[in-house]
């Protein structure tokens, strides 16, 4: 007698169904479980978060004590995640975790059905809506975890599109800029898509803080298009204005000019205050790293919440910034870094 094989359960994300019975394994011999890694790290945005949206320059670099981290294992049966926000069938994931989703199904991507699915485990310390790349980190490292699970090894070029699938899904039209940072080694120059190392002149020491406000990337992001339509004057001024202080950023880490680049940290807060991503909480964050001898802080990422970048003069003092944000309310706060390159 033929074995009845629920073909739904041999596809990749089709509801859970009973397997039919060991026998049919026996005839057809399970395939062999593969197992796959991925991990990616957090990310800040030194200079040109919302023009770069727009084709202008920006730079960015990995904070490397967070990342998320992914491992897939295939299965016969349907895929699955298991994460700290959901446990269970990859098509029944909550909406939230629509770019996770939509990263799996992109890494498994025209695969034979046949060959069943994948179990996804995700843990990751990245907090996420505050900015610092949790969507694209996860995404990265799903995408990884899921095609070397399927005996795929992706270039940088394959895994940017994948996790651009997802971030399409979590943030609408992003620029790339997240999708690439997070799986850099070190600072990048990021325009249209395409990444170059810059040159570093002297170490630059880095505190970022959480305001403890949900950042909302998308709404920030779809309100500067609005403020475009609305006051194209206004847009056109700060946008410009960003776009000049991100080229004469790269000038002065290059030059090792820590108070310059303070300064221009500080004018960058100002310009993506016009355009309206700032938020109270992030702009009583920079106060209070300047208070505390920082040459110069900004919101980083897509603000309305999320983090402030400070900028500090040495390891210590960094330290030092990260003690007197936490006692100005963050909830939160890492220290990251440019090596001389
Ligand atoms: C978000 O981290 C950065 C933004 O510039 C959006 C994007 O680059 O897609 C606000």
């Amino acid at each position: 007698m033929t074995p009845e094989i629920d073909a739904s359960a041999l596809r990749g994300d089709a509801p859970t169904q009973p397997r039919a019975s060991r026998s049919a394994d026996a005839l057809l011999g399970d395939p062999p479980v593969r197992t796959g890694r991925g991990r990616a790290t957090g990310k800040v945005i030194l200079l040109g978060e919302h023009s770069v949206v727009y084709g202008h320059p920006a730079i960015a670099l990995p904070i490397t004590s967070i990342s998320a981290r992914a491992e897939a294992t295939t299965t016969a049966q349907a895929s699955r995640i298991d994460s700290a926000l959901f446990h269970g069938l990859l098509s029944s994931a909550p909406d939230r975790l629509r770019p996770t989703v939509t990263a799996v199904r992109a890494a498994l991507g025209a695969d034979d059905p046949a060959l069943g699915g994948v179990h996804v485990r995700i843990d990751s310390d990245i907090p996420s809506e505050r900015g610092v790349g949790s969507s694209a980190a996860v995404a990265a490292a799903v995408v990884s975890a899921v095609s070397q699970a399927r005996g795929r090894t992706l270039t940088p070029d394959e895994r940017f599109d994948l996790v651009q699938d997802a971030e399409r899904a979590a943030h609408g039209s992003p620029s790339g800029l997240d999708a690439r940072a997070v799986c850099a080694s070190g600072p990048i120059w990021f325009r249209r898509g395409t990444v170059e190392h810059i040159s570093v002149g002297a170490p630059l020491h880095l505190v970022v803080a959480d305001s403890g406000v949900r950042g909302r990337t998308r709404e920030a992001v779809e309100s500067v298009r609005a403020l475009k339509q609305s006051s194209p004057a206004v847009f056109d001024h700060a946008i410009s204005a960003l776009s000049a202080l991100t080229t004469r950023a790269r000038i002065q880490i290059s030059d090792g000019d820590v108070e310059g680049l303070g300064t221009t940290m500080d004018d960058a807060h100002r310009h993506l205050g016009v355009l309206g991503v700032g938020d109270r909480a992030l702009d009583h964050l920079a106060t209070a790293a300047r208070a505390a001898g920082a040459p110069g802080a900004k919101l980083t990422g897509g603000g309305r919440g999320g983090c402030i970048l400070a900028l500090a003069h040495d390891p210590d003092h960094a330290a030092e910034l990260v003690a007197r944000l936490r006692t100005a309310g963050a909830p939160a706060a890492w220290t990251t870094h440019m090596e001389i390159a």
